[in-house]
């Protein structure tokens, strides 16, 4: 019998979100199922009910758009987590609403697609009797139980160019180049894009790094005749007994703003070395634009996952990538693990073989 399916997207958006919804509608489609577009997050479930049907003939375009035609949100009612491990119960209430809300639409499963908070939330929906599976989205590629989560490598690929383009002026005018990118808790676009962009010291939440051995990588480059120096800095990198630079001060229900670490070492830098040292903070530009082909078959093949996972009644399941094959894993398991760059994994050790300054030595 046909299903209609429902499909909503949270937490900061980034490239690939509608290649996802493009996927999960065509698939839904070639069942004789039907889709509903849930706007503007999960609050678009309850009254008045925000949606936007999804037919076949509205897919056009979404493979390469940016940002997601649904919106999103990372505040609100719906917040689960503001930090890590720190999580919050929804209140009851609002999951009978939403409970409503959802049979109100005649929906017979929800797919979520989100990171650690909105698949947070997702898993609270499936213990009280929702029928949910999750797709895992950030740009941070944070999320347990997948070897990747789209959207990162299209911000890799952003960041990587910067790098490539700041190569230039650091070389021209002999100078300190601070990059800083994304990444709360994990360093992964830092350290891709630093080895990726030929970086010479990179920054990352994993390794707390202390100034001295970023000044004497400078001053060892000095001396073999390189008289530049590119850093890439992960907005979480924080220095040894030391906490992370935030943007702005904390808000009920969201997670505190990060952002402000590569102007500061910029300016320590130039005091102890004398040299000329500039910033500049890539911030959005990382989750914008349209998705890379990396991005663009991983988001066709989680939605179309998605599906089969609805059909198989699969619910409470995240779909994931294990390297060779699209899986589905609990929700729970992938939410209470937060993938970090292993300090003794291939990335760390390629970086120290080159040479690479990762603020520990
Ligand atoms: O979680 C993804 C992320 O890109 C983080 O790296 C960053 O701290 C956060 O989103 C920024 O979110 P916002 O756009 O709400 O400031």
């Amino acid at each position: 019998m046909g299903k209609r399916i429902g499909i909503v997207t949270g937490g900061g958006d980034c490239p690939g979100l509608n290649a996802v919804i493009r996927a999960v509608a065509k698939s839904a489609w070639r069942r004789g199922w039907e889709t509903i577009g849930i706007v503007g997050g999960y609050e678009g479930l309850l009254a008045p009910q925000c949606t936007r049907p999804l037919a076949y003939q509205e897919l056009d375009g979404l493979l390469v758009r940016g940002g997601t035609i649904l919106g999103t949100a990372n505040r609100g009612r719906f917040s689960a987590k503001v930090g890590h491990g720190e999580m919050r119960q929804l209140p009851r209430e609002l999951l009978e609403e939403t409970r409503r809300g959802f049979d109100s639409l005649g929906l017979d499963a929800l797919v979520t697609v989100g990171g650690d908070g909105s698949l947070t939330i997702a898993q609270q929906f499936h213990e009280f009797g929702l029928p949910v599976v999750g797709v895992p989205k950030t740009i941070d590629n944070d999320v347990g139980g997948t070897v990747v989560t789209f959207g990162f490598d299209s911000a890799v690929h952003c960041a990587t160019e910067a790098l490539d383009r700041l190569h230039s002026t650091a070389e021209s005018h002999q100078r300190i180049m601070v990059l800083e990118v994304m990444g709360r808790y994990a360093g992964w676009i830092a350290i891709y894009a630093g080895i990726a962009g030929g970086a010479d010291v990179i920054l990352i939440p994993e390794i707390p790094y202390r100034l001295d051995s970023v000044i004497g990588k400078i001053r060892d480059r000095e001396q073999q005749g390189k008289h530049y120096t590119m850093i890439v800095v992960a907005e979480g990198a924080r220095p040894e007994n030391g906490d992370f630079v935030t943007a702005a001060g904390a808000q009920a229900n969201r997670e505190t703003r990060l952002g402000g670490i590569g102007a500061s070492l910029a300016a320590q830098l130039e005091q102890a070395t004398g040299k000329e040292a500039r910033s500049v903070v890539l911030g959005h530009l990382q989750r914008g634009g349209s998705p890379t082909n990396m991005d663009r078959t991983l988001c066709t093949m989680f939605g179309a996952k998605a599906v089969e996972l609805i059909a198989e009644q699969a619910f409470g399941q995240m779909v994931a990538f294990t390297g060779t094959h699209i899986v589905g894993v609990p929700l729970r398991d992938a939410i209470g693990t937060l993938r970090t760059v292993p300090r003794d994994g291939a990335y760390v050790w390629t970086a120290r073989s080159l040479g690479i300054c990762l603020g520990d030595h």
